[in-house]
């Protein structure tokens, strides 16, 4: 990741973003912004900043937890609708966007003493419209499925935050993924990469995802030591407004084309085996549609138990086995495939690391492995456990 320049050199003045990110990777997001040069806040369910909008579109472009990077226009008190619309007509649209252009509104709650979340969206929608009929004398037409813009506010117990978003389409769309082609459950790509960060998993290790399914998580690892900004195939939100500085993002984007080009020939030692033949040609597919090359990921069908180190240095698992209660796991039932693996990770894997996230919390009594680490994280609706366990050589007898 390229260090800060845009920040200190610019005179510009500064602004309030959120980054939104998975309930369980906000200290994860903090460190990654702060590499970027933001002084950044964790807060529950992402992180607050400040910078000026190269920070914004630096974040977008590099950041692999993030799901979204808002500007923040408004923060204030209210207590009733008609207040949200008259905080919302406070803001200078017209700075923003056209009304030529469309509209999507969203608006979350929490402990909000409002009846009906619906119904707020409805005033803050009517007093943007409102807001460019009486100026304009045209006002923008809304479309929920592909709009130009997206505003989100969020109304806690007294305040209403107002946001303009930053990203378009959600950050862990990196580009790469065929809407066809979405495998077994798939992970997120920014939950992987969060996974890779709570682990500490470092370039230079050796790294092993016995259950690949789409090669998510290995294809991040090999785009973070690639090099290779996560945001770099794809567009964002920032691009339609009209404060969009068109040269200051293609330097940025150029930044990172040389920074990709310098990490080009790094030596990777990334492995990725699956019991599906298809998830291993899927998960070859996506790497180079990912932009990485042929050697990047050493990929083979294998099954978890009966697995073998694929390097003699010992390194890091990072995996999401499947569970119980959501899929089925392939030559036989879950509980003996547990074991099974958890044997072969004991007898096989000395030395190593192994950082394993399920829905199931039971797991290290499946595996038989008392559990290092555990940490909470959501995957999607699912309620998670990043487990880490230390595994040992094994004591000679005698
Ligand atoms: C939850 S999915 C992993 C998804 C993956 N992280 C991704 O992002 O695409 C679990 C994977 O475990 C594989 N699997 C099931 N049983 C297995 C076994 N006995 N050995 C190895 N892989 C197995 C499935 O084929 C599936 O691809």
């Amino acid at each position: 990741m390229p260090a800060d320049r845009t920040l200190r050199l610019s005179p510009r003045p500064l602004l309030s973003f959120h980054a939104a990110c998975p309930h369980g990777l906000e200290e994860s997001l903090a460190l990654e912004l702060r590499a970027l040069g933001a002084t950044a806040t964790p807060t529950r369910g992402g992180v607050s900043f400040e910078g000026d909008l190269g920070l914004a579109y630096r974040a977008n472009l590099w950041s692999r937890i993030a799901s979204r990077i808002l500007l923040r226009l408004a923060h204030a008190p209210y207590r009733n609708e008609d207040e949200l619309y008259r905080i919302t007509g406070s803001i200078d649209w017209s700075a923003w966007f056209d009304p030529r252009q469309t509209l999507r509104v969203d608006v979350t709650g929490s402990r909000s003493p409002l009846r009906s979340l619906n119904f707020a969206t409805l005033r803050i929608k009517d007093a943007i419209v409102d807001f460019f009929r009486e100026r304009a004398g045209e006002r923008p037409s809304i479309d929920t499925r592909q709009p130009d813009v997206r505003v989100f506010a969020h109304l806690d117990e007294r305040e209403a935050s107002l946001y303009l978003d930053l990203s378009g389409e959600p950050l862990f769309k990196r580009g790469w993924r065929q809407r066809e082609d979405k495998g077994e459950a798939p992970l997120k790509e920014n939950l992987a990469a969060g996974l890779l960060a709570l682990a500490g998993w470092q370039a230079t290790q050796p790294l092993l995802d016995p259950f690949c399914g789409s090669g998510t998580i290995l294809i991040e690892a090999a785009q973070i030591a690639r090099g290779i900004a996560p945001g770099l195939s794809r567009r964002f939100g920032f691009e339609r407004l009209s404060t969009f500085d068109e040269a200051l993002w293609a330097d940025l984007r150029g930044q990172a084309q040389v920074e990709m080009q310098a990490a080009r020939a790094a030596p990777l030692a990334i492995h990725g085996s699956d019991i599906d033949a298809e998830a291993i040609g899927q998960a070859r597919m996506n790497a180079r549609r990912a932009g990485l090359g042929e050697d990047a990921i050493a990929l083979r069908q294998a099954d978890c138990r009966t697995l073998e180190p694929p390097v003699a240095t010992p390194g890091m698992i990072v995996c999401n086995p499947p569970y119980g209660e959501r899929i089925d796991v392939a030559g036989g039932d879950y509980e003996a495939t547990m074991l099974a693996f958890g044997q072969a990770l004991k007898t096989r894997f000395g030395g190593w690391e192994a950082w394993v996230l399920s829905g199931d919390r039971t797991l290290p009594r499946r595996l038989r492995i008392r559990e290092k680490r555990k940490h909470p994280l959501y995957n999607g609706p699912i309620d998670c456990r990043l487990f880490g366990f230390e595994l040992f050589e094994p004591t000679p007898r005698g």
